[in-house]
């Protein structure tokens, strides 16, 4: 009970310091080394096995209203900082700074898996949902692949930093971000594999309506996080059946997401 009274108090605790950190945000590097240190050691949090345990015996009790409402919390503002320390990432950059963090790390070293069997070649199109302002995905693919990449993104910030790093990391890219919703992008009948980012709240209603608007091969990679990994990311959802169908599940546990792969039904 005591273990429990702990996961609970630290979940609290990190919810805090997420909450004063993105209120503290003011579009300069400002506490960034906090941001940074705080986030690689929530990411440590969610991979960690013991604190597994914690959580599923959590599941099996009934729940409270203020531990449901402290999850829901926290994977907003802690999606809210992963996007603020992307920008503090694309600021660095500016100023002529690269360094990788945990998270980073995390996060790099498993795009090349992203897609199962379901490989991105030269001649792919790839859509990226939700770019963010240090868009690694684009530029990593782009880079292996020779794929063309278009990214899109809801925040304008995000949308003219990530250009700007683009255009230091990814000379000759075939890389393009646009701030449009995928309803707006013309040639997405042409778009061969879609990633959607973990941290995109409407991921699943986004899927369902690019149902009608892709081509019978699409394949799409959604990022996401169940059980102890939901704090950090939006979880799975059933889909509509009619639409789509799982054709493969990515699971990886020392990763903040997995990834479900889906294709048209
Ligand atoms: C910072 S990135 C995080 C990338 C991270 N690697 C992941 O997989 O979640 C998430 C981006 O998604 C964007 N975003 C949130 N909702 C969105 C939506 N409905 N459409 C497009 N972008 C969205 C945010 O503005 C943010 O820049």
């Amino acid at each position: 009970m005591n273990t429990l009274k702990t996961f609970e108090e630290h979940l609290s605790d990190f919810f805090e310091k997420f909450d004063d950190l993105s209120g503290r945000y003011d579009h300069t590097i400002n506490n960034c080394s906090e941001l940074e240190i705080l986030i690689d050691d929530y990411s440590k949090f969610i991979t960690n096995e013991s604190n597994k345990e914690a959580w599923e015996q959590l599941e099996r009790e009934e729940s409270s209203d203020f531990f449901n409402q402290l999850v829901v919390g926290l994977r907003k503002k802690s999606a809210l900082c992963v996007a603020i320390m992307e920008k503090y990432r694309a600021f660095k950059l500016q100023n002529g700074n690269v360094e990788m963090t945990d998270y980073f790390q995390n996060i790099e070293s498993c795009i090349e898996k992203e897609f199962g069997s379901f490989r991105v070649t030269s001649k792919s199109k790839v859509l990226l949902v939700g770019s963010g302002s240090f868009p690694m995905t684009p530029l990593l693919i782009a880079k292996r692949t020779g794929a063309e990449v278009v990214g899109v993104d809801i925040d304008d910030e995000a949308i003219n930093l990530g250009r700007n790093v683009v255009e230091r990391l990814g000379a000759g890219l075939n890389i393009r971000l646009e701030k449009t919703l995928v309803e707006n992008l013309d040639y997405i009948k042409d778009v061969t594999h879609i990633i959607f980012s973990s941290t995109v709240e409407s991921k699943y209603d986004i899927l369902d309506q690019l149902h009608i608007l892709t081509n019978e091969n699409v394949v799409v990679a959604m990022r996401y996080g169940d059980q102890l990994k939901s704090l950090f990311n939006y979880p799975s959802r059933e889909v509509d059946g009619q639409k789509w169908r799982q054709v493969e599940k990515i699971l990886r546990p020392d990763h903040v997401f997995d990834i479900a792969l889906y294709k048209k039904a």
